[in-house]
């Protein structure tokens, strides 16, 4: 019988998606925080032995940039140690590991799109412990692949869309940072990508050879760039645009009326937060295009779909 493939991070935002897409691929094991405490590695070590997998699916993360300044140890553990010991483990079962990265790798002093190889220069706790999560799996030997992105939002959740949204029904004015440079990606654009980049790979417990020459480190993000900034100005005019009646939106407005109209560009500096963050942050996506045949929507367009697909 085929072994399972084991989903880590079920309910994040990427892995809630992974959750409803993956079983396209064969039977899914998916554990959320519930089953499955990253912080502790014997329980990783024996879940992965009880479930045999064929293939592992990481998208859990401590993914809270700032707070990570103030818990190295935990986000060490969860991004960089937990990584190690699923790429340690699928090893040898034979089994293939994904495992999701991000932009916040790189120092931001590059003013092109970032390349999978440039060398990361990390500016935060979070980065350093998400790029050695990277560098852990990469020295394994596992078969792996790793994909960054950045700026994931999603529909429902904690995330930029939903608290601008929110802060909009309490506030005239919104003040926003438009020194920061990258690309939003919506969650589902990340699943589905990974979907069809697994659907032509083989894994070598299926008699394939793992990931092969396809396997290593891509880039997954929207195409185009804006500013944080200018994400908010346009997720306003999404809003005013779409029809009352959407029960999404209303739900995210707190049922409350639209109030901000205006939103004030300001500085990183006038926006002081714990971790830094480059300010230049734009991922290629050529690499993915290239070996996989995967064209990524524009930032623009995965917006309009959450207003749209949601009214
Ligand atoms: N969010 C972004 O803007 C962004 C940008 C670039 C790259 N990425 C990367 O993309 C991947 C997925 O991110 P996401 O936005 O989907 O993250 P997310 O929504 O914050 O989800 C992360 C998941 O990890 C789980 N988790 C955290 N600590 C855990 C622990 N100790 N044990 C078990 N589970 C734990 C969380 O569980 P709880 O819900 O119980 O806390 C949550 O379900 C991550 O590798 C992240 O680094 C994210």
């Amino acid at each position: 019988m085929k072994r399972p493939i084991l989903l880590i991070g079920k309910g994040g935002q990427i892995g809630s998606e992974l959750a409803g897409l993956l079983p396209r691929l064969g039977e899914v094991v998916a554990l959320g925080r519930a089953e499955l405490d990253l912080s502790n590695p014997e329980e990783i070590r024996e879940t992965i032995r009880r479930a045999r997998p064929r293939l592992i699916v990481n998208a859990a993360a401590y993914t809270a940039v700032d707070q990570a300044e103030k818990e190295p140890s935990l986000a060490q553990a969860i991004n960089a140690d937990a990584p190690e010991i699923m790429a340690e483990e699928a090893k040898k079962f034979s089994a293939s590991l994904v495992h999701y990265s991000t932009d916040y790798v790189f120092d931001g002093t590059k003013n092109a799109p970032y390349l999978e190889d440039d060398p990361p220069n990390p500016l935060s706790v979070y980065g350093r412990t998400k790029l050695a999560g990277e560098q852990a799996i990469r020295s394994s030997g596992v078969s792996h692949l790793i994909f960054r992105t950045a700026w994931v939002y999603a529909a429902q959740g904690r995330n930029f869309l939903r608290t601008v949204l929110k802060l909009a029904t309490q506030r005239d004015e919104l003040r926003i940072v438009r020194d920061q440079y990258g690309a939003p990606t919506r969650n589902v654009e990340i699943a589905a990508a990974t979907i069809a980049a697994l659907a032509r790979t083989t894994e070598p417990a299926d008699g394939g050879d793992g990931f092969a020459d396809l396997g290593g480190t891509y880039h997954i993000t929207a195409a185009g760039v804006t500013t944080w900034y200018d994400f908010a100005e346009a997720i306003l005019q999404e809003a005013s645009a779409t029809q009352a009646s959407s029960s999404w939106l209303a739900s995210a407005l707190g049922g409350l009326p639209l109030r901000a109209r205006r939103v004030t560009p300001i500085t990183s500096a006038e926006y002081p937060t714990p971790a830094r963050r480059p300010a230049y942050s734009v991922l290629s996506n050529s690499k993915l295009t290239k070996a996989f045949g995967i064209e990524i929507a524009d930032w623009q367009a995965q917006l309009h779909c959450v207003f749209s697909l949601n009214s």
